[in-house]
């Protein structure tokens, strides 16, 4: 009998994987997906060239829980309004952190981009005089979000898929990506694997469109479910050498479903903001309507991390409800409106017993959003050559916060810019500008051998228990308040999960704990570059709250880059922000602000 050793190179080569070859790789199937797709093939790139890829089954996309509405000044019932005002209430509210050119690209295109939805057949909900209608957000000057009914981005992201499906967009589901490969900064392809079979996939592609949405599942109350928005988009890009801007700014929506009330799995689900847009009122324990302190002119529709911040505090001063909320009730409206305007959260609350008509509900903040991410241009494209970064995925357009109604305007705006870009790119493109194929398929072969050797990785810890603990983690040191002692002490539990990850029990390539093992890897990267920017940001502003710097300092009126350098450790820098336009600067001197006095 003889033995022999297999070497890690005998062991690559022996490795299968089935490669598809594509013009575009779309990856992410929710509405920047879907709208960048449909730019694609309408500007004449052929379907068979491209291919969006989920995963989830198709249609059950993260956009789906975005419901009250979504951004354009169509002026339906404020004439005043136009895509200036909402440039400049974007602005205000991101406190001038934002891009002014990507809010420019994104104000100005809506108006259309929405009239384009509508004529898809997007259901919106229509004016006595057949108009879409448009109802008040918070922070906004006038009644500009869009809606169908309080199910928008489900509405949203059916629409766009029957289009996509009108101009036989291929998709396909539960493909896992686990590396983006690059060649001197060009982007190749991607790996990965199928969810269902374990198969390893190789895509060769010439252009790579990140449309992986956000990194707020990894609080431990968030919005989202827990195996979307993990931080997938940002991360992959960032380990293939692209930048991250504005990470430590995390949108906390002000009105979650309150588990202990309504149950576990409902713990942190939204319950929209479209309530308080419709007139809904918030309360304590001792029935005060306390925004009139936080806020009396905007009330409940403030700004969502003012609005957020103040029920925060009912409830740390002992004016919450028991079951750790405070209450949320538009009882004082009709029913028959109520099921008009809010036709879901009637139903979900009315299936757990509350009747939204006579009751209030309890609420309480909930990591919701995202506002930073992938450094783009104008385009949506990174600095990696056909790297595209697009929706929750990318930074600029919000700033230190984001107006409530403008994520499903970025996807739409930035899905049709990015399209529009790429079309133009392939058609120009000439074969010898592909890269290398042979470095692909090394790459490919070194990372499927990493896999590999992970999905039978027999050591001592739980990856979900691992994610669980850096949940945890996030909410207590880099929640609604932060410090520099708290930030600190987060940085160092980091690292010491950081190091038992390197140590984990894996069940094998279908299995739930190899889905968490990349989870995870994406997850350290992101809260890393949100703790240390939060660590680096000694001011308040916006979503970054600071106990230990409370105030706003125009010194840092900065963005914070977050690189990766080449031993593969974290390096930050600031730069600053561009000026708004002479026209969004006129808007921002007209001072244009809401009145929410009307909504009495
Ligand atoms: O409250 C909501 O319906 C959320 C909308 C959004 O985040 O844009």
């Amino acid at each position: 009998m003889s033995s022999r050793r297999t070497t890690d190179r005998e062991r690559r080569e022996s490795l299968s994987y089935e490669t598809v070859d594509l013009g575009v790789l779309v990856i992410g199937a929710g509405a920047a997906g879907a709208r960048t797709a449909i730019e694609l093939v309408e500007r004449g790139v052929a379907p068979e060239e491209l291919l969006v890829i989920g995963k989830r089954s198709h249609g059950d996309a993260h956009t789906t829980w975005a419901r009250g509405g979504i951004n354009g000044a169509l002026g339906t019932h404020d004439p005043v309004d136009d895509w200036t005002v909402h440039a400049a209430d974007t602005i205000n509210e991101g406190h001038f952190l934002n891009d002014p050119a990507k809010v420019e690209t994104v104000t100005r295109r809506m108006p259309d981009l929405l009239r384009e939805l509508d004529g898809w057949g997007m259901p919106f909900s229509r004016t006595d005089e057949n108009e879409i209608d448009q109802r008040y957000f918070g922070a906004q000057s006038f009644r500009r979000t869009a809606f169908a009914g309080d199910h928008t981005g489900e509405s949203l992201l059916q629409t766009l898929i029957g289009r996509a499906q009108e101009l036989s967009v291929p998709y396909r589901e539960n493909v896992f990506v686990t590396r983006l490969l690059t060649d001197d900064d060009w982007v190749l392809g991607a790996a990965g694997y199928d969810m269902e079979t374990g198969e390893f996939l190789l895509f060769e592609a010439d252009v790579v469109v990140l449309a992986a949405g956000g990194y707020t599942s990894l609080y431990h109350r968030h919005s989202s479910r827990d195996d979307e928005n993990t931080g997938d988009g940002p991360a992959l890009a960032y380990q293939a050498g692209a930048q991250l801007m504005d990470v430590e700014f995390v949108q906390f929506h002000p009105t979650g479903m309150v588990g202990a009330r309504y149950g576990d799995e409902w713990d942190g689900r939204l319950v929209t903001e479209a309530v308080r847009g419709e007139g809904g009122r918030l309360f304590n324990s001792d029935g005060e309507r306390f925004m009139e302190r936080y806020s009396p002119g905007q009330m409940e529709l403030d700004a969502r991390d003012v609005v957020a911040r103040a029920i925060a505090r009912e409830i740390d001063e002992g004016r919450g409800t028991d079951a750790g909320g405070v209450y949320l009730d538009i009882s004082h409206r009709d029913r028959s409106f109520i099921q008009d305007r809010l036709p879901r959260m009637y139903e979900r609350f009315a299936e757990l017993g509350v009747d939204m008509a006579t009751d209030p509900v309890e609420v309480a903040p909930t990591a919701h959003y995202g506002m930073g991410g992938v450094v783009v241009d104008e385009t949506g494209e990174t600095d990696i050559d056909g790297l595209y970064a697009i929706g929750e995925t990318m930074a600029g357009v919000h700033g230190a916060n984001r107006l409530g109604g403008n994520s499903l305007a970025e996807t739409i705006a930035f899905g049709a810019v990015a399209g529009e870009a790429i079309a133009g790119r392939l058609a120009r493109r000439h074969d010898s500008e592909r890269g290398e194929r042979t470095v692909l398929h090394d790459r490919a072969a070194i990372h499927f051998a990493d896999l590999d050797r992970l999905v039978r990785s027999d050591g001592s810890y739980d990856p979900a228990a691992l994610m669980d603990e850096l949940r945890d983690l996030l909410w207590a040191h880099a929640g609604i308040l932060r410090d520099e002692e708290s930030l600190s002490v987060g940085l160092d539990e980091l690292a010491a999960i950081r190091r038992r990850a390197s140590d984990l029990a894996v069940d094998g390539p279908t299995s739930r704990s190899f889905e968490f093992v990349m989870n995870l890897a994406f997850a350290l990267d992101v809260a890393e570059a949100l703790l240390r920017g939060a660590a680096m940001r000694t001011e308040s502003r916006g979503a970054h709250a600071r106990t230990d710097y409370p105030d706003r300092d125009e010194d840092w009126q900065r963005n914070i880059r977050m690189t990766r350098d080449a031993v593969g450790a974290m390096r930050l820098e600031t730069t600053p922000v561009a000026a708004p336009s002479d026209d969004v600067q006129a808007a921002l001197d007209a001072g244009y602000e809401l009145d929410y006095h009307q909504l009495e």
